[in-house]
């Protein structure tokens, strides 16, 4: 498993994609790059018109793509973050799937964020999974006005890019076309969107709302290795996972109970008793 893929790779300038491509590159892979500006393929993402620009971009930039990574996201307490982090986010996984079903081993993974299990707003959930994009702007714009619910907004969008993960992952169209779709959870990455807020008090939130201890906060590496698994060909059965990379922080927050039986299914292993 060493021939050369081709893949896509949004947010590549900054961060994570950045490091992700590096990444890619190094192994000897060929990478396509989305962003705003600065990579091979220049789109705003938040846009409908941005959305389009990444399909023609990427069918001039090549015949073939094996893996897409979505990385392009923003950390605003605003309605930009639904439009980018959600919108722009399954949109960029969506229009590629066509031609990434062409591929001998397809892959998808997107970046939610440990932010998915923190408070949200129900509401902002619901709209974006319901694909009404105009709705959650709205929902959003009101919540922005609102210093007391603004900072629930990021969340949101990355609570309900999650559950859309889990909701498409198993279906016809992805995993019934052998493609597995997934995302990483990270918990806080240095990167040029954190590394100037921790010197703003949101260090202190940090500090008591993202427990870390495994090893503390980490480098764009670290998230750019699992990213690159899940895409490559030896991810051939990890579905609709939500795979958190956060030092601890999920685990220490929700505790064991999160590994729940399905009450409705006999273990398939009851049978087995007398053998
Ligand atoms: P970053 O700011 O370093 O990189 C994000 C990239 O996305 C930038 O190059 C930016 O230009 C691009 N981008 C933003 N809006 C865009 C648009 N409308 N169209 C196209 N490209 C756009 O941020 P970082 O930290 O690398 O974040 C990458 C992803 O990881 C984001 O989805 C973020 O929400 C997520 N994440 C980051 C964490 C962290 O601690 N840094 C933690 C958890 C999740």
């Amino acid at each position: 498993m060493s021939t050369e893929r081709v893949y896509l790779v949004t947010g590549a300038a900054s961060g994570i994609g950045a490091a992700t491509v590096e990444l890619l590159n190094a192994q000897g892979h060929r990478t396509i790059g989305v962003d705003l500006r600065g990579t091979d393929v220049e789109a705003d993402l938040g846009t409908p018109a941005g959305r389009e620009a990444l399909v023609a971009g990427v069918a001039r930039a090549t015949d073939r793509v094996d893996g897409v990574i979505a990385c392009a996201g923003v950390g605003v307490p605003s309605q930009l973050s639904v439009a980018v982090n959600f919108f722009g986010m399954v949109a960029s996984l969506e229009l590629v799937r066509p031609m990434l079903a062409e591929s001998a081993a397809p892959r998808a993974v997107g970046i939610a964020s440990f932010a998915a299990v923190h408070a949200v707003d129900e509401e902002l959930v619901e709209l974006q999974l319901d694909g009404d994009e105009p709705a959650a702007l709205a929902r959003a714009t009101v919540l922005a006005e609102d210093p007391e619910v603004a900072g629930l907004i990021y969340g949101s969008t990355k609570r309900a890019f999650a559950q859309w993960i889990r909701r498409a992952a198993p279906t016809p169209g992805w995993a019934g076309a052998g493609i597995p779709l997934n995302c990483i959870a990270p918990g806080i990455v240095l990167t040029p969107m954190t590394t100037p807020l921790l010197q703003t008090k949101w260090r202190d939130d940090v500090r008591t709302g993202v427990p870390m201890p495994l090893n503390g906060m980490m480098a764009p590496e670290i998230p750019a290795h699992l990213l690159a698994f899940l895409a490559s060909e030896w991810n051939s059965h990890i579905c609709g996972q939500v795979i958190f990379v956060d030092s601890g922080a999920e685990v220490t927050l929700r505790g064991p109970a999160t590994v729940d039986g399905h009450h409705h299914t006999r273990s398939s292993w009851a049978g087995c008793q007398n053998r």
